[in-house]
């Protein structure tokens, strides 16, 4: 696996985040070398501000600061740290680094973009950039080459303004477009819908996971969340719009809740989602990070858990067995992990390797989803 990029005369050592012992994935793809050879022949003045929306883990931030003025904007806590570590492993010059919660930064002179997985998530930018930059700014965007349809490019046709793209190299292709200000159409900031069976109202950004309806797994989840009175810390890792949040926060009403995700969209709707349906603040923290990254060892009762098994188009079981092994060591002693997930990603004999064969019990499945519980049983990493 390569870890440094040599093009034109310029070496970045780039890693992705985390960095894992055993990795085989590289930390930039040939979307990010195509946006730079590109640059060869028509090159930009240096010095000019240049926005980069949802660059991985920063190669393409690293490699244009060098004659640049840089600012990144993501929404993903995992890609900020990565690129925040690559920038500074390559010493390279300050980049500005936004959230997608935050505004876009004033004058801009090109706007270079990953298009993002998501498709609601790509129109709210296309929008966004529409409303913000202007028509003389060159967009370029760049994805897989059979991950551009034809309705992507009418997306950015009916956000943005007209549309073309290059020819495909290396089985990428780049999209170049424009601002056209006399379009009209936009995007929702966000839209909502209810879980009547739960008397749940849910508000959804554009990058929050399952926003246009609950994903199944939550719905079978939330039918066999535990209960107590008792003062427990419980951790919702991996919130997403923070239903689960909502649901085991009423059914145990003395506990403290804390919600994580690495989407700052998802955090964001998490925390409005617990104003909205719980009308209350005190009992609940909300955090952007990677799974429980710097979570103090044997500070929280009940870790609940829907774990991803994607990392943006790549399909990995790293990021759900980070998870549970940061519980297992977040959890005090009795304290428990409960996870769903479709009974074929094997869950139970995973956590039963981490937690011991004898302390994970299956609560309830149905023809597509499991709910394991594992209990901490002794004090150990
Ligand atoms: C399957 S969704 C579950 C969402 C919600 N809890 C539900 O049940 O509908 C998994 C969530 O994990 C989040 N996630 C992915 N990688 C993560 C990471 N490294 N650390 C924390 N959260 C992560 C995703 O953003 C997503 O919201």
């Amino acid at each position: 696996m390569k870890t440094t990029l040599s093009l034109h005369g310029q070496n970045l050592s780039l890693l992705r985040f985390p960095k894992l012992p055993k990795e085989t994935l590289q930390a930039w793809d040939a979307g990010d070398e195509y946006i730079i050879d590109h640059f060869q022949d028509a090159p930009l003045e240096k010095g000019k501000h240049i926005l980069i929306l949802n660059d991985q883990f920063g190669a393409l931030s690293c490699w244009f600061s060098k004659d640049y003025q840089v600012s990144m904007q993501t929404d993903s806590h995992v890609s900020w740290q990565g690129s925040l570590k690559n920038l500074q492993r390559n010493e390279c010059n300050q980049v500005q680094l936004l959230r997608s919660t935050d505004p876009l930064p004033e004058k801009v002179d090109l706007v270079l973009m990953k298009i993002p997985k998501n498709n609601r998530f790509l129109v709210w930018q296309l929008s966004q950039l529409r409303q913000h930059i202007s028509p003389d700014v060159e967009v370029i965007a760049v994805n897989k080459a059979n991950l551009i349809h034809t309705s992507t490019l009418k997306l950015f046709e009916k956000y943005l303004g007209e549309t073309r793209t290059s020819l495909a190299k290396k089985k990428h292709r780049l999209v170049f477009s424009r601002a056209d200000k006399t379009l009209t159409a936009t995007s929702e900031p966000s839209i909502s819908w209810d879980v009547p069976e739960h008397d749940l109202k849910l508000e959804n950004l554009p990058n929050v996971y399952s926003g246009e309806s609950l994903d199944l797994g939550a719905r079978f989840f939330l039918e066999h969340l535990p209960s107590s009175d008792r003062g427990l810390d419980i951790i919702d890792l991996g919130c997403g719009n923070g239903v689960l949040s909502a649901k085991i926060a009423r059914l145990n009403p003395n506990a403290h809740i804390t919600s994580v995700d690495e989407s700052f969209m998802a955090v964001e709707s998490a925390k409005r989602n617990i104003a909205r349906n719980l009308g209350e603040k005190k009992r609940f923290t909300f955090r952007a990070n990677n799974c429980l990254d710097k979570f103090e060892p044997q500070s929280c009762d009940l870790v609940l858990c829907n774990p991803p098994f994607h990392q943006q188009n790549t399909v990995t079981d790293h990021i759900a067995w980070q998870m549970f092994t940061d519980s297992k060591r977040t959890l005090r002693k009795d304290g428990e992990l409960w996870v769903i997930g479709n009974r074929h990603l094997g869950y139970v004999a995973k956590l039963g390797r981490l937690f011991g064969k004898n302390n994970v019990k299956v609560v309830a499945s149905n023809s597509k989803f499991v709910i394991v519980r594992a209990k901490k049983a002794v004090i150990s990493k």
